[in-house]
């Protein structure tokens, strides 16, 4: 078994690099440009956070936090990822709305489609879902096209959410008679790929716990998967068949779907089992595991509750901090593999 060298640390990227042009470019108001952007520049929210004390340290990082616009590199195109994972509570929510705000507050495009009738998304971003609000489930039916159920999040200029209502609880049943059931969300978001909503640069589906219908949507949709896994007893129970899904969902109907992305979740530094997790996860998943792993944090799992992502709710924490590291990494990732398309 590996042992995970991070262990003490959520944040590995330790990148030190020169921060310079993202300096100058924020302070420009400016996106870092394509041309200009260089993984080199990549630095750790979490890994600066080691050299700091406490209050001041942390107020001035969330207020350095709060205006990182323009970090990150925008993908060659846009990036759909299905989050999935049918075991329930291992972060699928909380990582899509808290990676898509960490990539909102760097500069940008990005949109989540709440495909859980528990509307969990929808709540964390502070977007309305009340019953009859124009939602994923009319989009799924093809009763609404997407733009006209497109909110923007009021924390964020740039992140827009298609909230998820009650009603879409009875699509997975009204889904079984329907022509082309699989392919209603790939049919819905031609939209995103063209016309005036292809500037989205990245779109994340947070789905139900289940390998039903409405996940399958989503696997369809999607040439990208992230996998939240929660360091905890029986990480690793059900991904096979997870896996197995979305082999069959490739073979079948997406072949360009790919697990690009795993992300370690509710990482508990002082047990031992977090760390046998994590070495467990990684051994199996490899380079797709994110080096950045989420910490467990009372105050990320407070954040919902008052309608916010944790970057609105405690910007200087260590959750703010290491989602966005996460999306860095995330955001790198796609900068690379943008260099091996062409
Ligand atoms: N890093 C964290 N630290 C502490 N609590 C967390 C963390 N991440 C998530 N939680 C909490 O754990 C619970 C489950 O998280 P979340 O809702 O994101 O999981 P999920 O996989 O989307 O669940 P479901 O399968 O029900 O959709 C929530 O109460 C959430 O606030
Ligand atoms: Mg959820």
């Amino acid at each position: 078994m590996n042992p995970v060298p991070e262990s003490s640390s959520t944040s590995p990227t330790g990148a030190t690099a020169s921060p310079d042009v993202s300096r100058e470019t924020t302070a420009a108001g400016t996106d870092v440009s394509r041309e200009t952007w260089t993984e080199g520049q990549a630095e750790s929210w979490v890994a600066d956070e080691a050299v700091d004390t406490p209050i001041g340290a942390e107020a001035e990082r969330a207020v350095r936090l709060l205006h990182a616009r323009g970090q990150l590199p925008r993908p060659a195109q846009q990036r759909v990822f299905t989050i999935a994972n049918q075991k329930g509570g291992v972060g699928k929510t909380t990582t899509a709305v808290n990676v898509a705000a960490a990539l909102a507050l760097q500069g940008l495009k990005v949109l989540v489609i709440d495909l859980d009738p528990q509307g969990n998304a929808s709540t964390a971003l502070g977007i309305e879902h009340r019953p009859g609000t124009p939602s994923s489930y009319e989009v799924l039916i093809g009763e609404v096209p997407l733009r006209d159920t497109l909110q923007q999040s009021p924390h964020n200029e740039r992140l827009f959410c298609v909230p998820a209502t009650i009603e879409l609880a009875g699509a997975e049943i009204e889904l079984v008679s329907m022509v082309a059931r699989e392919g209603r969300l790939r049919t819905a978001l031609e939209e995103l790929r063209n016309g005036e909503l292809s500037d989205f640069d990245y779109v994340f589906i947070d789905c139900p716990p289940s390998l039903g219908l409405l996940t399958i949507n989503a696997l369809v949709a999607a040439p990208e998967v992230l996998i939240p896994i929660q360091c905890e007893y029986y990480a690793l129970e059900g991904v096979g068949q997870l896996l197995r899904t979305i082999e069959m969902v490739r073979a079948h109907l997406n072949p360009k779907l790919t697990v690009t992305t795993v992300v370690l979740t509710m990482y508990d530094g002082r047990t031992r089992l977090a760390d046998q997790v994590a070495a467990d996860v990684r051994a199996h998943f490899g380079d797709t595991v994110l080096r950045t792993v989420i910490p467990r944090s009372v105050k990320v799992s407070e954040a919902p509750g008052y309608g916010m992502t944790i970057l609105n709710y405690d910007p200087g924490s260590r959750g703010a901090l290491s989602y966005m590291d996460a999306s860095r990494e995330i955001a790198v990732q796609g900068a690379q593999q943008r260099g091996q398309d062409q």
